[in-house]
C-alpha cells in the first residue's frame, strides 16, 4: 500500500483527499477541532510537493427518505439539509483550516455540486486547498453510486485517504472513488493519520504475547451494538470489563436486581451466552450509583448500591466497582477503551470513567493504552488524561469495526 510518505513531485496534480472532519459542532461553532488538525500533517506533505488539493468531507447524517417525502424543490431540500447537518463549510471549517495552515495558503470553498465543483477545482493552482460541499449532500454518497464515484474521482489525478472516522463507510467518498482511480493506473495513497489509526489499532487486533494481559473496557448504551465487538474481544482479550448502561443487561444475565436500570431485552440471551463463554474474562460492577430520576431535578435521590431497588436505575459504577476494574487494569500491559462507565455528562455520576482514567494513568506509560474514541475521547479529553494513553482513535465506529472485523475496514482495503 502506498503512503504519503512516498509522495511523488505533484507539480500541477489535482489530488482529492478525503478528511473526517464531522465534528462536533452546534450552529456554526464547532467545539472540538481535533479531527481537522489531526488531517493538517497530510494536507501539508501534499502542498510541499506541489499538491492542488481538494478536501472532501462528511458532515452530519441526513435521512434522504423523511427528506425526500412529497415534492421538494432543490433549495427546499438544501435548506432542510442545512437545519439537519451544517453545510460543511464555510467559514467554521474553512477558517479552522486557514489557521492550521497558515496565512500564506489559499483555502477556498465551493458550496455547489456538478460544474460548479469541477470549475473550482480547475480553477486551483499548485499549494491551493479547496474544501468541497459536504459529501452527504448527494444521495448517491451512501450508497456508493458508481455515476457519482465517477464524477468526483474524474476530477482528480490522485488519491489519499486520511478519514479513519469513515474508513468502515463504504460509501461513494472512500471506496467508490479509489476503485474507479486505482482501475485508471493513478496513485492512491493513506495518510499520516491513517498510519497512525492502523498501525495502533492493529496491535489491538493482532495481539502479541508481550502485550499480554490485554484488558479491554467497554460500556455504552446497548449490548447490541456491541455484539461484534464483544465476540472478537472474548477471543482476543485477558479481561473484558464491562461498565455504563449495558453492565446492567449483562447482570441482570447473571440474575442480579437491576430495578429500573436501562435492559436491552433482545440481547439477555446473548449476554447469557458470553457469560458462559468467557467465565471469570467478563469483569462486572459489583456496586452501583443509582438514582431515583435521570434528570438533574432538584432533591432527586442518589445512593449507592449493590442491588438496584425499583424505583432506581444505575447512572455509575460505585466505589467498589471502581477498586476492582482498577486491580484488573493494574495488571494489563495493554488496553482498548471503548464507552465510559456512567453518564458523565452530569458531575454526579462522573466518578466511574475518571476512576478508569485514573487506573490508566497508574499504569504510567508501562502498558499500550488505546482509547477508542467516541464517548470515551470526549471524558479522558473533558477530565484532562489525554496524554495518558499511548493512542486517542479519531474514529468510535471505525476503531470498533477493525477490531470486529479482524483488522479490515472498506475504505482501507480498497488501497491494498
Ligand atoms: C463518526 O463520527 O463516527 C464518523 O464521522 C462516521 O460518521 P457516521 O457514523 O455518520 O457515518
Amino acid at each position: 500500500m502506498l503512503t504519503v510518505k512516498q509522495l511523488p513531485d505533484l507539480h500541477g496534480k489535482k489530488v482529492y483527499v478525503r478528511v473526517d472532519f464531522n465534528v462536533p459542532h452546534k450552529g456554526d461553532v464547532i467545539s472540538d477541532d481535533n479531527r481537522i488538525r489531526a488531517a493538517i500533517p497530510t494536507i501539508k506533505a501534499l502542498l510541499e510537493k506541489g499538491a492542488r488539493v481538494l478536501l472532501m468531507s462528511h458532515l452530519g447524517k441526513v435521512d434522504w427518505k423523511k427528506l425526500k417525502k412529497g415534492e421538494k424543490t432543490q433549495e427546499e431540500i438544501d435548506a432542510q439539509m442545512k437545519k439537519n447537518c451544517l453545510s460543511i463549510a464555510v467559514e467554521p471549517l474553512k477558517k479552522h483550516i486557514s489557521e492550521a495552515m497558515g496565512k500564506d495558503v489559499k483555502v477556498s470553498f465551493c458550496k455547489e455540486r456538478g460544474p460548479e465543483l469541477k470549475e473550482a477545482v480547475e480553477a486551483l493552482q499548485d499549494g491551493e486547498i479547496l474544501l468541497a460541499q459536504n459529501t452527504r449532500y448527494q444521495p448517491g454518497e451512501e450508497k456508493n453510486d458508481p455515476e457519482l464515484a465517477k464524477e468526483w474521482a474524474s476530477l482528480v489525478d490522485a488519491y489519499v485517504m486520511d478519514a479513519f472516522g469513515s474508513a468502515h463507510r463504504a460509501h461513494a467518498s472512500t471506496v467508490g472513488v479509489p476503485e474507479i482511480l486505482k482501475a485508471e493506473g493513478k496513485p492512491v495513497f493513506l495518510g499520516y493519520l491513517m498510519i497512525k489509526e492502523v498501525e495502533n489499532l492493529t496491535r489491538c487486533v493482532e495481539v502479541k504475547p508481550e502485550d499480554r494481559p490485554y484488558v479491554a473496557i467497554l460500556g455504552g448504551l446497548k449490548v447490541s451494538d456491541k455484539i461484534k465487538v464483544i465476540n472478537a474481544l472474548i477471543d482476543k482479550c485477558d479481561y473484558i470489563i464491562i461498565g455504563g448502561a449495558m453492565s446492567y443487561t449483562f447482570k441482570k444475565a447473571r440474575g442480579e436486581e437491576i430495578g429500573g436500570s436501562f435492559l436491552d431485552e433482545a440481547s439477555l440471551d446473548y449476554a447469557k451466552g458470553c457469560l458462559e463463554k468467557a467465565g471469570d474474562k467478563i469483569v462486572l460492577p459489583v456496586d452501583s450509583v443509582i438514582t431515583d430520576s435521570f434528570e438533574p431535578v432538584e432533591g432527586r435521590k442518589i445512593q449507592v448500591a449493590k442491588a438496584i431497588p425499583e424505583g432506581f436505575q444505575g447512572v455509575d459504577i460505585g466505589p467498589e466497582s471502581e477498586k476492582l476494574f482498577a486491580s484488573v487494569i493494574a495488571k494489563a500491559k495493554m488496553v482498548f477503551w471503548n464507552g465510559p462507565m456512567g453518564v458523565f455528562e452530569q458531575e454526579e455520576f462522573q466518578s466511574g470513567t475518571k476512576a478508569v482514567c485514573e487506573a490508566i494513568k497508574d499504569l504510567d506509560g508501562k502498558a499500550f493504552t488505546v482509547c477508542g474514541g467516541g464517548d470515551s475521547a470526549a471524558a479522558i479529553k473533558q477530565f484532562g488524561y489525554k496524554e495518558n494513553f499511548s493512542h486517542v482513535s479519531t474514529g468510535g465506529g471505525a476503531s470498533l469495526e477493525m477490531i470486529e472485523n479482524d483488522g479490515h475496514l472498506p475504505g482501507v482495503d480498497v488501497l491494498r
